[in-house]
């Protein structure tokens, strides 16, 4: 079992707590905590330049002007909501898609300078649907990268042991099963092993817990909090769930209708005057907390 069930959702119990305090004590005005946890000077992994993506010459961009740096070794969640362009940045920095203008560097270089396949091996993405291929076998569909990058069998095979464990899936029950023979979560599992197993140094996660119950997604999310802390990979992470992000983010930057707010540290999110982090704050809480109302119907007549 890779994960004490227990101990698990009592964190997750304590930290859901801790948010849902932290979120409402700032919805009430407290005083905005200072410092960013970053280092200014921070080596820069990623960084989007004045970029702007259109799909096509009608319409309007699906990107305007978005610039922000990665820095290595951090987390970056892109909260936001259906359609602001989270997957979308994702997909600049792995060079599924190419800017229409300004540049997503990787390492300094622009993605359209780069060998698009060395580029691509130097990610692990874990994308939304998990897109595993269904004629592989999940160990083979883990195994993938590492066989690219001409691994040794036996190497090949103890990092697949190594993965499988860590997202829960025990070797002897599904290494040989076929995607369409697991559930959505299991699915979406395999997907993180596979983006994990080549050990690159930048982690592209797309709502990789969002198919599990929330159980399981505790478990992992802790899981996946002391592996980030122990790797220092540099991941851009995708997620609508506040909760999330505030647990796994160094930093969180708001995706709304193809702009950026931010990125802000944790506690510079929860401070901030800008209206619409503010308005996603309210919402979250609203939608997680019915019953107690808003902070401001609360707070309203004290
Ligand atoms: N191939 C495409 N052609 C035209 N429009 C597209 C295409 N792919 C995405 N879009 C549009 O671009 C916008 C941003 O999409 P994107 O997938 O980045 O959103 P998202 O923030 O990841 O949303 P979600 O949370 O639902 O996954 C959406 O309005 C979407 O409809
Ligand atoms: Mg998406």
């Amino acid at each position: 079992m890779f994960f004490e069930r227990g101990l698990g959702s009592a964190i997750g119990r304590w930290l859901a707590s801790e948010i849902l305090i932290l979120v409402h004590s700032t919805a009430m005005h407290a005083p905005a905590p200072s410092g960013d946890l970053i280092p200014i000077a921070a080596e820069v992994a990623i960084e989007f330049r004045n970029v702007v993506y259109r799909f096509s010459s009608v319409g309007g961009p699906l990107l305007k002007d978005v610039t922000f740096p990665v820095h290595r070794g951090e987390t970056l969640v892109l909260l936001g909501r259906s359609g602001s362009g989270k997957t979308t940045c994702l997909k600049l920095i792995n060079r599924l898609l190419s800017p229409s203008s300004g540049a997503v560097c990787v390492e300094g270089k622009p993605t359209d300078q780069w060998d698009v396949i060395r580029l691509r091996r130097g990610m692990g993405y874990a994308i939304q649907d998990a897109g595993l291929f269904p004629h592989y076998t999940v160990g083979r569909n883990v195994a993938l990268v590492p066989r690219l990058e001409g691994w040794d069998q036996q190497r090949i095979s103890d990092r697949v042991t190594e993965v499988m464990r860590l997202v829960g899936l025990p070797e002897a029950e599904f290494l040989k099963r076929y995607p369409d023979q697991l559930s959505g979560g299991q699915r979406q599992r395999v997907g993180l092993a596979r983006a994990l197993a080549a050990e690159p140094q930048i982690l592209l996660m797309d709502e990789p817990f969002g198919a599990l119950d929330p159980i399981t997604r505790t478990e992992i999310q802790q899981e996946f909090q002391k592996l980030r802390q122990n790797l220092g990979k540099t991941i851009v992470f995708v997620t609508h769930d506040l909760a999330e992000a505030l647990l796994l983010g160094d930093r969180i930057a708001l995706m709304e209708d193809g702009r950026m707010i931010g990125p802000f540290s944790r506690r510079d999110f929860l401070a901030s005057d800008a209206e619409l982090v503010r308005d996603y704050l309210r919402a979250y809480r609203t939608s997680h907390n019915p019953l107690l109302g808003s902070s401001e119907t609360r707070t309203g007549n004290a």
